[in-house]
């Protein structure tokens, strides 16, 4: 059971937090609602007041019946200022739907409504539910402001994409369906008291895809964007580790946290791994590494020629992650990630996690279009010798935090040696 404090900004998709509430309370959480002013033209406070069983507060003078109580608690022997006692309350706070607005005054400190000051007070994890037009979703103050937020640590779910609130209107911007928030707030309930901390500990990310060069223009590559390696990075910094990324061709913001190594080819990437692995407690093999590359790179520009078809030689590249596990010394963590089609997935992922002698591998399922390459969600299953946790679809930020809880837990949990390592 977790007490859950919801926020719910004026937008249409304040009627979806309605069903939030009845899915929460129905799963045994207790719920208290908070309501800025115009998300009373969407929604009544009446009707989030009869779904909890608790007083709705929308001013912050206002005053609070239950003296900041939860359903489940018994309200204090003093009055209490209101903001602060329900966030001092509650297990998470769940802004939904939160519009560009609020979203913009959470993001700048700004404590001008009951809603926004109980934020800035929070101690609790903040989940904030995007909803809003396509264009203001996409507008570059709004992705600054979400990812100031989330660099803070906060939890911005992604806004799904489809018919949105206006007559015509198609695009990124719908409210989370309300079971989608919350699986959301149980994780971030359930994530609160296990928070990995990496203080002093290197961790060392491959991330995008490396490109073999078939002559001086083309080049045998594949589709990572190196989102997840990022995503990996940013939240280890975050956490307090020394981050260093070696970066196959990766064409995405930069976090001045992080120490990156640029590469192109397999052979580059393998060079950059080999320098910095001594100095490596954690690595996080999230490159896609092409496998074959050309036996030899044509000079200059191959040009066509006569002849319907062409005939490649290509040379395996060599296996940098295996070569790394070769070598690995006592207190270093191994993690390597595979991709993999549809059934079979998870024996593929055992498979490697034994014949590569790593600690986990962390398997995705590339068959499925909403998640993987260059998608902001992602949804895996690591893979160690203890055995599976699956991680729901999520953002990659997310995924990111629970892939390095596990590589906590295994670095603290006594070594369980897979079949086949020494
Ligand atoms: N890897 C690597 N060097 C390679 C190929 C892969 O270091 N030449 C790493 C990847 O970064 C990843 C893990 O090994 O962490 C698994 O990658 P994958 O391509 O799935 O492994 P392969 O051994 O190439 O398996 P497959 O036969 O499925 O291609």
């Amino acid at each position: 059971m977790a007490r859950i404090l919801l926020g719910v900004c004026g937008g249409i998709a304040a009627y979806k937090a309605l069903e939030f509430v009845r899915l929460a309370t129905g799963a045994g959480h207790a719920v208290r609602v908070v309501q800025t002013e115009d998300s009373q033209r969407f929604v009544g406070a009446a009707s989030f007041a009869a779904l909890t069983g608790a007083p709705v507060l929308v001013g912050e003078f206002e005053r609070d019946p239950a003296r900041g109580a939860f359903p489940d608690q018994s309200p204090p022997e003093h009055d209490p200022l209101s903001h602060l006692e329900l966030v001092a309350n509650a297990d998470v706070y769940l802004v939904a739907p939160a519009t560009a607005n609020t979203i913009a005054k959470l993001a700048h400190g700004l404590a001008d409504n009951l809603l926004t000051s109980a934020a800035l007070a929070a101690t609790c994890p903040l989940v904030i539910a995007p909803a809003m037009n396509n264009h203001m979703w996409e507008h570059a103050a709004t992705q600054a402001n979400v990812a100031l937020l989330r660099e803070r640590g906060a939890t911005v779910l992604e806004p799904g994409v489809g018919r949105l609130g206006s007559k015509g209107e198609w695009g990124a911007g719908r409210l989370p369906e309300p079971a989608d928030l919350l699986a959301a707030v149980e994780r971030a309930t359930a994530a609160a008291p296990a928070e990995p901390h990496l203080v002093g500990l290197r961790v060392l990310v491959t991330a995008g895809g490396t490109r073999e060069p078939l002559d001086s223009v083309r080049y045998l590559g594949n589709r990572s964007s190196g989102r997840m390696g990022f995503a990996l990075a940013s939240q280890a910094a975050a956490l307090g580790a020394e981050v260093t990324v070696v970066a196959a061709n990766v064409a995405l913001p930069r976090d001045p946290r992080v120490r990156y190594v640029d590469v192109e080819t397999a052979a580059e990437l393998q060079a950059a791994c080999d320098d910095a692995f001594d100095a490596t407690d954690l690595l996080l093999m999230a490159a896609a590494v092409v496998d074959f590359r050309p036996a030899r790179a044509h000079e200059g520009k191959m040009k066509k020629g006569a002849d319907d078809t062409l005939d490649l030689a290509l040379e395996k590249t060599p296996d940098v992650l295996a070569g790394l596990a070769a070598r690995r010394r006592e207190g270093q963590t191994l993690i390597g990630f595979a991709a993999e089609h549809g059934d079979g997935a998870l024996a593929y992922g055992r498979d490697k996690l034994v014949r590569k002698g790593v600690d986990a591998i962390v398997v995705n399922d590339i068959g499925r279009a909403d998640i993987g390459f260059d998608v902001d969600a992602n949804e895996v299953t690591i893979v160690t010798a203890a055995g599976e946790r699956h991680v729901p679809r999520a953002p990659k930020d997310e995924v990111a935090r629970a892939i390095l809880e596990e590589a906590v837990a295994l670095r603290s949990a006594p070594t369980v040696a897979p079949e086949g390592r020494a």
